[in-house]
């Protein structure tokens, strides 16, 4: 059987790292909250901020510099089909994430010999090799499995102008597709500034229970369905078919609330 699901992350750092790591046992997708991050990678540089995310492909050597005192955020490793943008259907040619905003690095290498020390996880398990020099040492590359950035600012997120909710897949960012349609072994999915404009409609996130696992995170700001309670770098979990929805305070307001057009402003949720 093939390897399957996520492994969820939350990082914490006040040094920067000094082994080389890189991972078989799937890609990871980083989304800082708080510091700005290099990922130092065999294919180039990637410099990332709070409010973008980066992608390291299975099996790429890289390491992680802290460009501010202290940094913390989440990381998602994808064990199946790696990310990509998801099918847009109806929606047509352009919409949700554009393929021209994912930036990949230019080539950056240095010339050191000496001691490294490469850290491999495998199967769960991290092995360790010395290595007499460094492992960035491409001095230039072509492909297509290479790592990647995206400034979540970038999204072009479309709801509803008439009545109810769409599906939160609406709000899918990257997509590992699995060969059931419409499951996905992750959807990576954000919750961005938008505006509220659906009539005879309860606004907040609904009530529901689904078949794929939901963890949130929230970078800034306060998110829709609980404006309490829920922290820029806290976390929920909502277990497949588990019920859930906003808190009663939310759901209060939103059942007497007048439903004019809203500017949801300085949030960026998201879900893994
Ligand atoms: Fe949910």
């Amino acid at each position: 059987d093939h390897p399957r699901g996520v492994t969820v992350y939350h990082y914490v750092a006040n040094r920067s790292m000094e082994r080389v790591f890189y991972n078989a046992d799937g890609e990871m997708l980083i989304v800082p909250q708080s510091g700005r991050l290099m990922l130092v990678t065999e294919l180039g540089r990637i410099e990332l901020t709070p409010l973008e995310i980066a992608v390291i492909p299975r099996g790429l050597k890289f390491k992680v510099d802290l460009l501010d005192p202290e940094a913390n955020g989440y990381v998602a490793e994808n064990h199946a089909a790696p990310l990509r943008l998801p099918d847009l259907g109806p929606i047509g040619s352009n919409g949700l994430a554009n393929p021209r905003d994912f930036l990949t690095p230019e080539a950056w290498f240095e010339q050191r010999e000496g001691l490294t020390r490469l850290v491999q996880k495998f199967q769960g398990s991290f092995w360790e090799a010395e290595l007499d020099h460094s492992p960035f040492d491409v001095v230039a590359w072509h492909g297509n499995n290479v790592p990647y950035k995206y400034d979540l600012r970038h999204f072009n997120t479309i709801g509803s102008i008439s009545y109810d909710h769409p599906d939160p897949s609406i709000f899918t960012i990257l997509t590992s597709p699995t060969s059931v349609p419409g499951l996905a072994n992750l959807d990576f999915v954000i919750f961005p500034p938008r505006w509220l404009v659906a009539e005879n409609t309860f606004r907040p996130p609904w009530f529901h229970r689904n078949l794929m696992n939901e963890y949130m995170g929230l970078i800034e700001g306060e998110y829709d369905a609980k404006a309490d309670g829920f922290s820029p770098g806290g976390a929920s979990l909502h277990g497949c078919m588990s019920a859930h929805g906003p808190d009663a305070h939310t759901s209060e307001q939103a059942i007497t609330a007048s439903l004019q057009p809203q500017k949801l402003s300085g949030t960026m949720a998201f879900m893994f």
